[in-house]
């Protein structure tokens, strides 16, 4: 399976901070926030990834994260000039999936949780129609929601209802199987000239090929696109990683423990952060592996 990690959009509710830095950027407490979504890819166990951001903000981008190489990963780049939807990363990405199955994540979207690798690799196994992940919120008019029957299957995709008809919110991280590009291409626009995930999603339920899994209680999902959910980030992790000393989205761990990377490379990646507390937990996570 592919990856693609869609990091652009002009983050307007974050203005005046974003009018010169990426949004996916900032920091979340001791990493930049792209670091969240990489993980998630990461433990799906996705190896080759397409980013996906503004002309702007992809060099940035490209010059934190590079080839992708040092963390056992494949990284490429490609440009969204403006932000017409999130359904064309898939256009964006045509060549780089290659009528392989793929999952996109948001690039300001952060997942915690309780063997949340194992949901994620158990799902992304052999997908076939498309998989959602639902997140009960208290304010799903903001966001695409999933209705499911008594049975837990999916009946209905509203994208920002004004009355919505449940409380679950379809987070950032979609698994489609490769049926997704020729959808995609079919396409219009919706009334705000964007081409929606949504609607994409639309066309696999009425196929009887879309599946909504709950992350429920033990998970947490947080966005960072407003300053309040920003900070509200910050401090999740700040206090977990405080209060257990292990680090959420760590991507050298992440690497390390998928098998990407061995001890040594891994604890070579410390050494060049060793100023920082990241950087020493990056070599005490090595070393503790050797
Ligand atoms: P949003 O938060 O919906 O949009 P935004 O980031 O532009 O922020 P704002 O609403 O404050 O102006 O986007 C969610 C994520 O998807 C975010 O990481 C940006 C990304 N995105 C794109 O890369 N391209 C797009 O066309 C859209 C709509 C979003």
């Amino acid at each position: 399976m592919k990856g693609i990690i869609l990091a652009g959009g002009r983050g307007t509710r974050l203005h005046p901070i974003t009018l010169a830095v990426s949004k996916q950027l900032l920091p979340v407490n001791d990493k930049p926030l792209i670091y969240y979504p990489l993980s998630a890819l990461m433990l799906s166990g996705i190896r080759d990834i397409l980013i996906i951001s503004t002309p702007v903000d992809l060099p940035q981008i490209h010059r934190l994260l590079g080839d992708g190489r040092q963390l056992g990963l494949s990284l490429s780049y490609a440009e969204q000039p403006e932000p017409r939807g999130l359904a064309e990363a898939f256009l964006i990405g045509a060549d780089h999936t290659g009528g392989d199955p793929v999952a996109l994540v948001l690039g300001d979207n952060i997942f915690h949780g309780h063997r949340f690798d194992d949901v994620l690799q158990e799902n992304a196994r052999d997908v076939e129609g498309c998989v959602l992940f639902g997140y009960p919120v208290t304010d799903p008019e903001r966001y695409g929601v999933g209705e499911t029957d008594r049975e837990g299957r999916l009946v209905s995709i509203e994208e920002k209802p004004a009355r919505p008809r449940s409380n679950r919110a379809i987070v950032g991280l979609y698994f489609y199987d490769n049926e997704v590009l020729d959808i995609a291409k079919n396409l219009r626009p919706s009334a705000r000239g964007e081409l929606e995930i949504s609607d994409v999603n639309r066309v696999y339920l009425e196929r009887g090929k879309a599946r909504l899994v709950d992350l429920g209680r033990g998970c947490a999902w947080l966005d960072a696109g407003t300053p309040a959910s920003l900070m509200q980030a910050g401090q999740y992790v700040s206090a977990l990683e405080a209060r257990q000393g292990v680090r959420i989205a760590c991507v050298e761990e992440v690497a390390l423990r998928m098998g990407f990377i061995d001890a040594e490379a891994c604890h070579r990646l410390g050494e060049r952060l060793a100023s920082s507390d990241y950087g020493r937990y990056v070599r005490a996570v090595a070393e503790e592996f050797r």
